[in-house]
């Protein structure tokens, strides 16, 4: 028998890249359940479309009904859940939809996998996985000398959306316990690279700084992220969904910490080289605004458990990573202007303005 992925959140940022690499990979066939937000993005998946291995389902991962029907007609061996809510800013402004997605649709998901994982025989049940996406945010700030975050730091979410993701961390992890559900957790780091929605930090740079428009720098430009490409990411969820043991969770970071502020004049200096033209450097752009409320001040990951298990460590450099996504953002301007259009026009706006 073949394995056959159900992801959830497979048009969105990471979804996207972890099918593409992985239809290139694998010859696992994959089932795409999205329910296309502003997130979501088929445009990311053109090329797999019409794959005999690939299918495209939209719907929410809380419509139980629908899960169980795609459950009994393709009789997955995994789930790979990425379908989320996933932008800190927005769960400031409005954490409903996260609360209703990131906790409730976990929910609905994690129930409906349990019934058809408990009807499976066997051999089918020892073989089943289900892999859940999540981030280091749940697991607060670190001070300036703190250890990284290993798996064992204890929860302390700041944001709604961190809040959420750990609730949803948790309801993974009692189906485990409680129910012998075979389920993995990796919480990972910021990541970065082609098809990210250009409300977060990298690709809204990128553009701004293309467009000779402000560079909105949040409270100082210190705080500190560690940055992972993006398809390092997907390779470490394909090393854990492969020989992953069940119950446990992995860190993935890229051993990349950066103050914000380093990333922006990065970006500013990239795209001065790619796209000259400009009198000024990109760097004149820079203009620090009101901080977000509560933001978090430093995350570091400790990605050594991964390593040592199961061998997986990032590729890629971030200076070659940076220079490849700078590429690609200003080389796809039909794809930019695609998801730049109404909705996110109207959310620039309201966010960023005074
Ligand atoms: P994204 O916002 O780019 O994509 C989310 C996708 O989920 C979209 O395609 C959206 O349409 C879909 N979706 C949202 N609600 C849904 C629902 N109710 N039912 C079905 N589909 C729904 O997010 P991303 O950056 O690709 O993140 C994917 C996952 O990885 C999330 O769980 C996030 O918490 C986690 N994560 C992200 C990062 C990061 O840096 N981006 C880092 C660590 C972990
Ligand atoms: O750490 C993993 C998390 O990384 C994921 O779980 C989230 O889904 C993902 O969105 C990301 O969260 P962050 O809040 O760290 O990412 P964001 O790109 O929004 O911001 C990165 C840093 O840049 C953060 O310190 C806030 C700052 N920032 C962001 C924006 C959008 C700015 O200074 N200006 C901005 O306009």
């Amino acid at each position: 028998m073949s394995d056959t992925i159900l992801v959830t959140g497979g048009a969105g940022f990471i979804g996207s890249n972890f099918i593409l690499q992985r239809m290139e990979a694998d010859s696992c066939a994959i089932v795409n359940l999205d329910k296309l937000t502003y997130a979501g993005n088929l445009r990311n998946l053109e090329s797999v479309a019409s794959h005999p291995r690939y299918e495209f389902v939209q719907g929410d991962i809380g419509d139980s009904r629908l899960i169980r029907q795609l459950f009994e007609k393709y009789r997955p061996t995994a789930v790979v859940h990425f379908a989320a809510e996933s932008h800190v800013d927005r769960s400031i402004r409005g954490p409903a939809d996260f609360i209703a997605t990131n906790i409730d649709g976990t929910f609905a998901l994690l129930e409906e996998t349990r019934a058809y994982w408990g009807s499976l025989d066997e051999r089918q049940k020892a073989r089943f996985r289900l892999l859940h996406v999540s981030t280091d945010e749940v697991y607060g700030s670190l001070g300036p000398g703190d250890p990284p975050f290993a798996e064992n730091t204890q929860y302390a979410p700041n944001s709604p959306y961190a809040a959420s993701k750990a609730a949803s961390d948790h309801l993974v992890r009692a189906y485990h316990h409680t129910y012998g559900l075979p389920a993995l957790t990796t919480n990972c780091s910021n990541n970065y690279g082609r098809f990210q929605f250009p409300e977060k930090l990298i690709p809204l740079m990128i553009l701004n700084a293309k467009e000779g428009k402000p560079l909105p720098v949040y409270g100082d430009g210190k705080n500190v992220r560690d940055w992972l490409y993006v398809e390092d990411h997907c390779t470490a969820i394909a090393t854990v969904l492969q020989k992953g043991r069940p119950g446990e969770t992995y860190n993935i970071g890229g051993w990349n910490e950066k103050p914000n502020i380093e990333i922006v004049q990065m970006i500013c200096d990239l795209v001065d080289e790619m796209a000259p033209g400009r009198a000024s450097s990109r760097r004149e752009l820079i203009t620090f605004v009101k901080d977000r409320p509560g933001h978090d001040r430093r995350y570091a990951m400790d990605a050594r458990k991964i390593e040592r298990e199961l061998g997986w460590r990032p590729k890629e450099t971030f200076e070659s990573g940076i220079r490849k996504t700078v590429h690609w953002y200003l080389e796809h301007e039909d794809w930019v202007r695609d998801v730049t259009s109404g909705s996110y026009r109207q959310w620039i706006a309201t966010h960023y303005s005074v």
